[in-house]
């Protein structure tokens, strides 16, 4: 198919598992989404479960075809985490990448092993570090000296051996939303300035005889489009590679962190994950060659790649205003409490209206707003629909990623439910929030006691 043939498709017919069954609804793998949104008034996070195992197993399989040592693949779960998550990239045998003791924990109570978690974070406490090197995490991701310090301190007290990878910034702007962008320079993530004191530090740190130096770590930015940010990468990380080798250090692993894009609008093109991997094993192996290096083992860490085309949300429509002729209001029951991409880094999304997939009426354009108190709480700006009646359901595509992880209770909007989509089946993974979990952490102090009909139900 031509190119500009496929810029002009809508998204869901260029992801798979998405079809129109015979009530001209729009349906995942044999599951009607006008079925699904009905099981509750609020939005619905719905997630194709083969597409985030299939995302994965390229990752893998693509390693291992293009790079000739050991590789291995830690989700990025800042990008979307819950129990479910867990468990299958344990059945998957991917590992997982924390950057919180939140994070943490559900690795744990998924069972994943302290092998298959890597732990991140610019500004890790005591507890989290902790709680990592107790758990037996056998790479902890460090980001400064004053960090490394303090893992000196953690695991000479617990008389515990952890490995370190230590994250630097080799200072290419790549071309994402800036506050995506993490290898810029002045960034507040990895050594900086002061890359070159690294080795005498490490000689330091790693006589207490319990951290191990395995390697290095880098990470662009993330919805990044053009694999050639990360040769341009690789170019720099080889001479600190070989930086470190002169001064006797040996890097066993390279962790090129996360970033790959993906498909917002009709007009993205979906990536290619195959082709990304291949990109990046020829450079570094390209890189080590020229440079004398030993291949390091290598890690990825992707997030968006894996969930986010494979997510999509759910919502009614309610309120419809008709205004001038450019522009006409179709209010959603969510928006930026579920999505706050838009509003945080004006991210744009394409969607349609479930159950009217096959109207011939003339489209009209629409501004599609959320609930919240906010001018601000736009879904999209500008987009042409058939007619929008109040009960539509209109679905928003590539949502999985950095939605729920983002998501907040403004105006005590409770946060939605989640489903899982296999072949012909759904199953809830995280139930939507109730009124009464809206006040589970309060706690009433005595003197406002004097009024006992607002007390809560657990109280009485
Ligand atoms: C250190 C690190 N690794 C991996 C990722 C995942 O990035 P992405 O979701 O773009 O793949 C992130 C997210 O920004 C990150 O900060």
């Amino acid at each position: 198919m031509e190119a500009q043939e496929k810029d002009r498709m809508s998204l869901w017919s260029k992801l798979n598992g998405y079809s129109i069954n015979e009530k001209g609804h729009l349906a995942l793998h044999g599951i009607d989404l006008v079925h699904l949104a009905g099981l509750s008034d609020r939005p619905l996070y719905v997630f194709d479960e083969l597409a985030i195992r299939e995302n994965l197993r390229l990752y893998k399989n693509a390693l291992k075809l293009f790079y000739p040592k050991s590789t291995s693949v830690f989700y990025a779960s800042k990008a979307f985490l819950n129990l479910a998550m867990g468990l299958l990239l344990k059945q998957e045998e991917v590992g997982i990448d924390v950057c919180s003791e939140g994070e943490l924990f559900i690795a744990q109570k998924a069972k994943i092993l302290p092998q298959n978690i890597i732990m991140h974070g610019n500004n890790k406490s005591e507890r989290e570090l902790t709680a990592a090197v107790k758990y037996g995490i056998k790479r902890i991701i460090v980001d400064n000296f004053d960090e490394l310090t303090l893992l000196e301190k953690v695991t000479s007290e617990l008389k515990r051996e952890c490995g370190i990878l230590l994250r630097i910034n080799p200072e290419v702007e790549v071309e994402t939303h800036k506050y995506i962008a993490t290898a810029v320079k002045e960034s507040k993530f990895g050594f900086y300035r002061d890359q070159d004191r690294i080795p005498e530090y490490l000689q330091k740190v790693c006589a207490n005889g319990y951290i191990k130096f395995k390697g290095i770590h880098f990470h662009l930015g993330s919805n990044i489009h053009k694999a050639s940010f990360y040769e341009e990468a690789l170019d720099k990380v080889g001479e600190y590679l070989a930086f470190l080798k002169n001064k006797g250090r040996c890097v066993e692993e390279l962790n090129i962190g996360g970033g790959l894009g993906i498909a917002y609008e009709d007009h993205d093109s979906v990536p290619d994950i195959h082709h990304f991997v291949k990109v990046l094993c020829e450079k570094l192996i390209l890189t080590c060659k020229m440079k004398n290096i030993d291949l390091p083992d290598l890690m990825l860490e992707p997030g968006r790649s894996i969930v986010g085309q494979a997510g999509c949300t759910l919502y009614n429509i309610g309120t419809i205003k008709e205004g001038s002729e450019s522009v006409h209001y179709a209010a959603v029951n969510g928006g930026m409490t579920d999505n706050l991409r838009v509003a945080l880094y004006q991210a744009k999304y394409t969607g349609v209206l479930a159950n009217k997939m096959t109207s011939s009426v003339k489209k009209r354009p629409y501004k599609i707003v959320g609930k919240c108190c906010e001018t601000g709480d736009i879904l999209i700006e500008n987009i042409c629909l058939p007619p929008c009646a109040a009960g539509d359901v209109f679905v928003v595509f590539s949502t999985g990623a950095y939605t729920h992880s983002l998501a907040s209770n403004y105006n005590k909007h409770p946060f939605p439910g989640i489903v899982f989509v296999r072949e012909g089946a759904y199953d809830y993974v995280s139930r939507e929030q109730s009124l009464e979990d809206l006040i589970s952490l309060d706690k009433i102090p005595p003197h406002l006691l004097d009024r006992p009909e607002i007390l809560l139900d657990k109280d009485k």
